[in-house]
């Protein structure tokens, strides 16, 4: 964890944002995963890490806001913990290293609520996640778990929002060391993306990576043929020859800072031409929204300025047709790129994505849209110094979506479906990097990992 006045600073700055009541901050527990004994790996809730930093499970944070302190609740180890478990420092001691003196039992900390709740005072929370802590949460504030989330409070999310947005450079520095270790396991997938190689050897390998630099993954990896399917976690196939790989992995530091890079690799290190010509597209967009990037516009327009970069690009080769801005403002490109450029990333690889985010990634200017492709955009509203976001464009022929867009006949001004039905069997390409928006422009975070067609089919040749 960072030093204790990182934490009671940015503690201090959300007592500032808010008028008054308690915040409640439950951590995580255990989750089981086939039995109470045998669970998940921990990981701790993302708000409790930023303010509280500690990542022991079953712990919970307080901040009276009327009494401007805060508090730290949690029970100290049995005996039994301790010849299971070992040996943990006092909840006192741990309290000390985020910054905080006071400590209570757990049971102080029902009896604190329902009176709150009995005295009508507010209390400020995010809506849960885990069932385990609605369940408690439901319970102490006597509030019926379906009721949870109606009752959370917008305040303490936006002004949660407006902190974590902000990279600090503690912070930057800890997402740079996930992108070291993004670096280290997107080469050695190229390397590995060989015929006869099967994915899960690829995405075990990797993995394997991630947890030898006392890390994780950010997320489960997507290592696949079949590109198409945006989130794909199936990962028997076995890597053949004239197909393309495509690798969605990033690591998480075992302080939890996240990296979440793609990079489609051809099986056998050489790109075909039919493979060339719409990589190219996809790195054009890339890099077109990279050039650009700076504090103040909408990341919409940066989204919808990649798009009209595919748009062209498949238009050139034939798959789209028609005026190419009125494709874009219509949705037609959409069959191809159905998803949104990018979001946030932080604490989260999808930073914050458990406050909603309409919430931070939007706002009373910037509304989400209800178009399709355009609507699963995280991330709308102008941007600012400090934000961390993804940059992850792609062109995917998904064959039900162009089956069905194609009995529907639907935007046939714009789209060769003649052309199309040739690429049924071709898959997906994305190619996403991590990008911190500076004061003037943008950085692309951590060591450039290979990117054009020459640099991916160079890395698949080095031993
Ligand atoms: N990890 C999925 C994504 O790139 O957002
Ligand atoms: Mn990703
Ligand atoms: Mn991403």
């Amino acid at each position: 964890m960072f030093d204790k006045k990182i934490y009671m600073a940015r503690r201090a700055k959300l007592r500032q944002a808010l008028k008054g009541g308690l915040v409640f901050f439950p951590g995580n527990p255990e989750v089981p995963c086939n039995y109470a004994g045998n669970t998940y790996p921990f990981r701790q809730d993302s708000n409790f890490l930023y303010f509280f930093g500690l990542q022991t499970p079953d712990m919970f944070g307080l901040i009276d806001l009327d009494a401007d302190k805060d508090y730290l609740y949690a029970d100290d180890l049995t005996m039994d913990d301790i010849i299971w478990m070992g040996h943990l420092p006092s909840v006192a001691d741990m309290a000390a290293e985020a910054g905080i003196s006071e400590t209570a039992p757990v049971n102080d900390l029902k009896e604190l609520l329902h009176k709150a709740v009995l005295s009508r005072r507010k209390i400020h929370y995010v809506a849960p996640y885990n069932m385990q802590v609605a369940q408690k949460m439901a319970e102490w504030m006597s509030v019926p778990v379906g009721k949870l989330k109606e009752d959370q409070s917008v305040e303490l999310i936006k002004a949660i929002s407006a902190q974590r947005s902000i990279k600090s450079k503690e912070e930057l520095a800890e997402i740079e060391e996930a992108m070291d270790i993004a670096y280290k396991m997107h080469t050695l997938a190229m390397r590995m993306c060989k015929p006869g190689t099967y994915e899960y050897q690829v995405s075990g390998a990797i993995e394997g990576v991630a947890l030898q630099h006392h890390g994780s993954m950010s997320f489960l990896p997507i290592v696949s043929m079949n590109g198409q399917t945006l989130h794909n976690h199936h990962h028997g196939n076995m890597l053949k020859e004239g197909r393309l790989m495509v690798v969605d992995a990033g690591a998480e530091t075992h302080n939890h800072y996240c990296s979440d890079i793609t990079r489609t690799t051809p099986v056998g290190g050489k790109f075909t031409t039919r493979q060339k010509e719409i990589y190219e597209i996809v790195l054009k967009a890339n890099t077109t929204v990279i050039e650009t990037l700076k504090p103040g516009l909408p990341y919409r327009d940066y989204h919808l300025s990649a798009c009209k970069v595919i748009a062209q690009g498949l238009k050139d080769l034939g798959l789209m047709k028609g005026d190419v801005e009125q494709a874009v403002q219509e949705g037609a490109h959409a069959l191809f790129m159905p998803h949104g450029l990018g979001h946030m990333m932080g604490l989260d690889v999808h930073d914050m994505e458990n406050m909603g985010e309409n919430l931070f990634g939007y706002d009373d200017e910037i509304r989400r849209s209800d178009q399709f492709g355009l609507s699963y955009l995280r991330l709308g509203r102008r941007l600012q110094p400090g934000f961390v976001l993804t940059d992850e464009p792609g062109i995917y022929f998904i064959p039900a979506l162009i089956d069905q867009w194609k009995s529907k006949e639907k935007f046939t001004q714009y789209i060769d479906y003649g052309k199309v039905e040739a690429y049924k069997d071709f898959g997906g390409i994305r190619i996403e990097d991590d990008i911190l928006i500076t004061e003037k422009g943008c950085k692309v975070l951590g060591q450039p990992i290979p990117k054009t067609v020459a640099e991916v089919e160079e890395a698949c040749l080095k031993a």
